[in-house]
Order: structure tokens, then C-alpha cells, then sequence
């Protein structure tokens, strides 16, 4: 069982990761952007709300991610084991998570930094292109799918995100700065910070993050 938290800005590829992951071990990917996408597709409550700031780039407020990612970890498949991508994001996220973990008598694994300059961050998603119904994630230019617009893994039509136009992927990068980068202190002083040059290509960042997996079985496992 492994329970890992993917930090990093947006764009430093979480996402393309998680997947990685889920596809290795066998465990779920749960990512609070997708949960939130889903609502708002399909117009819940919670989507209603969470839109506005979903479309500013500004973060949902945590009384309403701190629900839906409750109910999401409660999930049968959840028990054993989870990438997080996108949550904690806030240090009251990292705390509400940190309690419910500490009353299931469960810890963290790893907490995997994917460390991406700016200037990269704004070319990877400007040429992102996603599946809106499996949520694979394809790169115009370094990571194109076989055919052209259209998902590899469920056929679908690929899409940008609402949230990919630059002043919003601006202010998406300024609110990272302001709110989540404040946990990568929070989790070094927990010594579970393990931080990877998200620059180096997709296969090179998945082993580097298989070698922290391997290394944080062998410390449970001693
Ligand atoms: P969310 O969906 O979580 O977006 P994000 O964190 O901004 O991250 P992204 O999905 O944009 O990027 P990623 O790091 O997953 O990168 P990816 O793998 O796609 O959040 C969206 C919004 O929802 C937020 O703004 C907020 O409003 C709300 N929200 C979500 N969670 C919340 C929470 N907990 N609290 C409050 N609000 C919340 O990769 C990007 C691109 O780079 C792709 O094209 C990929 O192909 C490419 N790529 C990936 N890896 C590499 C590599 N190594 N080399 C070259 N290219 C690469």
C-alpha cells in the first residue's frame, strides 16, 4: 500500500505522473482538478460554486475541497493506497489530511516535488491538449497523440482547458506561489520532502519517482 502526494506548480506535470503511477501500482488517481471539472461539467452544487474560481485561477475555498476530497478518500478504492495530484494545496488542506490520516492510524509515503521553471511551465501548457473523458494528457509538441485531436486511450475529442489562457495560467502561477508553496516547508519539516527536476522528460521523471517509491517501501518494510 503507498500513499503519495504529487506537489509541484501547475503544468510541472502532476498529472502526467499520477497517471504513471496508477498504471505501476495499481492504485487510484485522485486529482481535486478533475473531481472539480467533473462537477462542473456536470453542473453539481459544488460545480456551480467551485467554477468562478476555478475560471480566475484562483484556488476553490477549502471548506468545499475539504468535502469532496473526504468523500473521495472514504471511496472502497481508496483504501488501499492513492496518488494525490492537486490536493493538499493550502496548509489547512495539509493539516485536515494530516489529521485524517494520523485517525486511521496511516502516514504519507512520499510527498514528490516536481520542480519546473516558469518559462516552462507557460510553454507545456500552452500546447497542452487533454482528454475531457479519461483525463490522459497530451503535448502538441512533445507528446502529441497518434492521431491528431483525438485521445490514444478512449477515442475521445482532445480539448484546452477553460483555464489555459495566459492571464489565468498567470495568476494560477501567482497563487501557487502565495499559497501552496508555503507546504513544501510544511512536509520538509516532516521529512517526507523528496523533490525531482520535472525538466527532464516524462520516462527520466518516472524513474526518478520509482526510485523514492522503492526507497519508501524499504524504510516501511525495515
Ligand atoms: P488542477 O487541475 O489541479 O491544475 P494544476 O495544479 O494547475 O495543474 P495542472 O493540471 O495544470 O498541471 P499538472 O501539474 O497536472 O501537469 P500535467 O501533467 O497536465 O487545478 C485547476 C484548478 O482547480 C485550480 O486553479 C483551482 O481553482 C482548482 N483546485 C484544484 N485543486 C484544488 C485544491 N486542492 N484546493 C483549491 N482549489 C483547487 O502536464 C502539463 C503539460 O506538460 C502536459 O502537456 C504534459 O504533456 C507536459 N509534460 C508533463 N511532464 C513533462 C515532462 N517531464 N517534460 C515535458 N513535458 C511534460
Amino acid at each position: 500500500m503507498i500513499r503519495i502526494v504529487l506537489l509541484g506548480p501547475p503544468g510541472s506535470g502532476k498529472g502526467t505522473q499520477a497517471s504513471a503511477l496508477e498504471a505501476k501500482h495499481g492504485i487510484p488517481h485522485i486529482a481535486s482538478g478533475d473531481l472539480l471539472r467533473a462537477n462542473v461539467k456536470e453542473n453539481t452544487a459544488l460545480g456551480q460554486q467551485a467554477k468562478p474560481y476555478m475560471d480566475r485561477g484562483e484556488l476553490v475555498p477549502d471548506e468545499l475541497i475539504l468535502d469532496m476530497m473526504a468523500a473521495r478518500l472514504s471511496e472502497p478504492d481508496a483504501q488501499q493506497g492513492y496518488v494525490l495530484d492537486g490536493f493538499p494545496r493550502t496548509v489547512a488542506q495539509a493539516e485536515s489530511l494530516e489529521q485524517r490520516l494520523a485517525k486511521l492510524d496511516q502516514g504519507l509515503d512520499a510527498v514528490i516535488y516536481l520542480a519546473v521553471p516558469e518559462d516552462e511551465i507557460l510553454r507545456r501548457l500552452s500546447g497542452r491538449r487533454t482528454c475531457p473523458e479519461c483525463h490522459a494528457v497530451y503535448h502538441v509538441d512533445t507528446m502529441p497523440p497518434q492521431k491528431e485531436g483525438i485521445c490514444d486511450k478512449c477515442g475521445a475529442k482532445l480539448i484546452q482547458r477553460d483555464d489555459e489562457k495566459p492571464e489565468v495560467i498567470r495568476k494560477r502561477l501567482e497563487v501557487y506561489t502565495e499559497q501552496t508553496r508555503p507546504l513544501l516547508e510544511f512536509y520538509r519539516q516532516r521529512g517526507l520532502l523528496e523533490e525531482v527536476d520535472g525538466t527532464i522528460g516524462v520516462e527520466n521523471v518516472v524513474r526518478e519517482i520509482e526510485k523514492i517509491v522503492a526507497g519508501s517501501r524499504a524504510a516501511v518494510s525495515e
